[in-house]
């Protein structure tokens, strides 16, 4: 049976973390896989998810099965969370939701249900998207085509040329979308952008699906979700993946939402029962742990208080992370001008430097990223941000 199986080359991301770990220079600087990191570069467990982890152990009396559907508190505070608390959708009742394992767990899931609406369905994935949005959707059998999104020379979106292309697709088409903080560019779409988006999706007819992986870390929880919510409320169709590794810290635990936005309630019920069917048939249930923690901090005034001021610390961290990186580029008479840096969003930032330039800094100088120039810009802190600067001005 594996005889004839070919060895497959190291995941594009994942791979990065054990080339660094068998790394033995004492200066290795880690700015691959996309996790927050304080400035000693620990990834701690945040205040709320302790306070909440205490309170599961003292209430949790059972470890018996959930449902392949999840929690439903957690269900409710995420999609308050994400769609506002008055949503007009929410209180139509045009939600079908679960919980997933992870963001990864809900794309994939969402991608299966696609299959089963219809196997004919291409999804639209910006130019570059996230390395593994192609396997998670691909591989469920839908054919992936890409749409211009960035422009490395320039470094900005290529607006006008993303907008042509998706005039062109058809009618019940995907188009997959990042929420915020596109992972790999860090390159944002402005509301007005957004806005001239949503009236395209009902022009031609595609079907929006939007990835949040990052929400709280771009400009602010609310801020972040603009263009989903906009998008939500102006289509009569819009599917969601959502991720709590990033904003809960969570990501071990595999938290995550499938939501799925029906033209009306009636539908939402065939939804609902068809998204649960293939979350069975995958995986059964979603783990119990990290949902039971963030329906502990959704639900509770103070703690969400405390969850909202660490995602604010995280947020404000990284936006000073940015200038410190741009302002030692400088200093150190980078010969290439990176004031983007600073308008870059989120937990990413993309150097628009050659893959050969970012293998010479792995080679010469221990510094690990992902090989399109993506950074992982929590990696980066006052003691490290010297060398860093240098070596990158000295491969330009
Ligand atoms: C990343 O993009 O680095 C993270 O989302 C981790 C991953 O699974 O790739």
């Amino acid at each position: 049976m594996f005889e004839h199986l070919p060895a497959l080359a190291p995941d594009p991301i994942l791979g990065l973390s054990t080339a660094f770990k068998k790394d033995n220079n004492p200066a290795k600087i880690d700015l691959g896989v996309g996790v927050y990191k304080d400035e000693q570069g620990n990834t701690p467990i945040l205040k709320a998810v302790v306070e909440a982890q205490k309170q599961l152990m003292e209430t949790e009396t059972s470890k018996v099965y959930i449902t392949p559907q999840g929690v439903q508190g957690f269900i409710d505070g995420m999609l308050e969370l994400i769609l506002g608390k008055a949503s007009p959708i929410l209180l139509a009742n045009r939600v079908a939701a679960v919980q997933a394992p992870g963001g990864c767990g809900a794309l994939r899931i969402l991608a299966e249900l696609l299959k089963r609406c219809n196997t004919e369905t291409k999804v639209w994935v910006s130019d570059p998207t996230w390395a593994n949005h192609i396997p998670l959707i691909g591989d469920a059998g839908l054919e992936i085509v890409t749409y211009p999104y960035f422009d490395k020379t320039t470094a900005s979106i290529k607006f006008d040329e993303m907008m042509s292309c998706l005039a062109q697709v058809k009618k019940g088409d995907v188009v997959l979308l990042h929420g915020c903080c596109h992972n790999p560019t860090g390159a944002d779409l402005t509301r007005e952008q957004w806005q001239a988006l949503a009236k395209l999706a009902n022009e031609v007819g595609f079907l929006p699906f939007i990835d949040l992986a990052y929400q709280g870390f771009g400009e602010g929880l609310e801020a972040d979700v603009y263009g989903l919510r906009l998008m939500a409320e102006s289509v009569p169709e819009t599917i969601i993946a959502a991720s709590c590794s990033k904003n809960f810290g969570l990501y071990r635990e595999r938290v995550g939402l499938a939501a799925l936005i029906t033209h009306n309630s009636a539908n939402r019920d065939i939804v609902q029962s068809q998204i649960q069917y293939v979350a069975r048939g995958i995986y059964s249930m979603p783990p119990a742990y990290g949902g039971a923690l963030v329906d502990i901090i959704l639900a509770n005034e103070n703690l969400s208080a405390l969850w909202q001021s660490e995602v604010t610390e995280m947020r404000e961290r990284m936006i000073q992370l940015r200038k410190l990186l741009v302002d030692n580029l400088a200093a150190h008479g980078a010969s290439k001008d990176f004031s983007f840096i600073n308008q870059q969003k989120g937990m990413f930032s993309f150097l628009c430097i050659a893959p050969q330039q970012v293998q010479k800094l792995r080679d010469q100088n221990s510094i690990y990223f992902v090989d399109s120039s993506r950074v992982n810009i929590a990696g980066i802190n006052t003691k490290n941000v010297e060398v860093l600067a240098a070596a990158i001005s000295g491969v330009l």
